[in-house]
């Protein structure tokens, strides 16, 4: 099967009440893991490049990896694996069109630190001539806090969704989805301490997810594919692997699995999600060294590392999307 858009996706995820997980990708192993996850839970799949996955991998490098994951499937599992391949948080026209013609599905065109209007126009350029070229765009309204493409979007700059305003920009801008946000952030470290509890274990718990202005934005746009970022949990037994061998990650704290069920099981289509991917690697390669320091050969610490990028993948796809099965 080539890569597909996500318009296919969307709609059954949308009338099943389940979301497809869409993972950045960097490199061979998370490719793998990721698509080896979803051959064997059967799930549709959003891999999405960054500009800064795309600087430090190249655009033909990550393309050619998921073409051989697309072959891989067909041959080894005799099964048509459905990807999209989508560019996140394009800042700019020229990016989006660079990843339409090097043969990307979709595209995000990220216009939220922009006013209302001129995200309206940015946003429409980049629709009209991804929609000329068969691909679909991510548009989107309100400004999460976190790291995006190393800048940093602090707490005040954040800024939820106004539901009033997405009618008109999805009517004046043609996009194919839209990005919100209603409380989540990008990042391991999406909440101060200040902003949290902690519960009985210590462990900081964010404040809750604003699925008001999911039932608001939903009710405005009936049928139409939501896509939440920054939605990584930050596993917290990756976070302990990571300070029980030489790390420092204090506080890292994300999104509580239950909740992205509940976004899932409504209108929302799409579930970013990066850092979680990041954590595995990285805890299972420092605990590798840490039990094995006379090891050098990289095949030796990224093999765990792969697997448990699969391992947590599954369990996205399986306890958090209830996208198994439906491919
Ligand atoms: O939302 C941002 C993504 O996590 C991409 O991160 O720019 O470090 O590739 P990156
Ligand atoms: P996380 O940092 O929560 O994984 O979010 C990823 C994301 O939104 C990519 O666009
Ligand atoms: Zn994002």
């Amino acid at each position: 099967m080539a890569i597909v858009t996500t318009t296919e996706m969307f709609k059954k995820a949308y009338d099943g009440g389940y979301a497809i997980g869409a993972f950045n990708v960097n490199n061979m192993e998370i490719i793998q893991g990721i698509t080896e996850a979803a051959i064997e839970e059967k799930a549709p799949l959003i891999l999405q490049v960054s500009s800064g996955a795309r600087k430090y991998a190249k655009h033909v490098y990550l393309m050619k990896l998921i073409e051989a994951a697309i072959a891989d499937a067909e041959e080894s599992a005799g099964f048509d694996l459905p990807i999209a391949v989508h560019l996140d948080h394009g800042d700019s026209f020229e990016l989006c069109k660079s990843c339409i013609d090097g043969g990307f599905s979709s595209v995000m065109i990220d216009g939220s630190h922009l006013p209302f209007e001129e995200n309206i126009k940015l946003t429409r350029q980049v629709v009209e001539y991804a929609h000329d070229h068969g691909v679909v765009v991510e548009g989107e309204l309100g400004r999460l806090a976190g790291i995006e493409d190393k800048v940093n979007v602090s707490a005040e700059d954040a800024s939820y969704t106004r539901p009033e305003e997405v009618e008109e920009f999805v009517g004046k801008t043609g996009v194919d989805s839209l990005a919100i946000a209603i409380g989540t952030s990008h990042g391991a470290y999406k909440f101060t301490a200040a902003q949290c509890t902690r519960n009985e274990k210590g462990i900081l718990v964010p404040p809750p997810l604003r699925f008001d202005i999911l039932e608001e934005v939903s009710k405005r746009l009936p049928g139409f594919p939501i896509v939440l970022h920054g939605s990584s949990s930050v596993p917290q037994e990756f976070v302990k692997m990571i300070n029980e061998n030489g790390g420092k990650m204090p506080d890292a704290v994300g999104i509580p699995e239950e909740q992205l069920r509940k976004a899932a099981s409504m209108s929302v289509c799409k579930i970013n999600i990066d850092s979680d991917l990041r954590l595995a690697m990285t805890g299972t390669i420092r605990q590798y060294f840490n039990e094995h320091p006379d090891h050098f050969d990289p095949r030796q610490y990224l093999k765990p590392a792969r697997a448990n990028i699969k391992k947590l993948v599954q369990h996205k796809l399986v306890d958090v999307l209830g996208c198994n099965g439906k491919a």
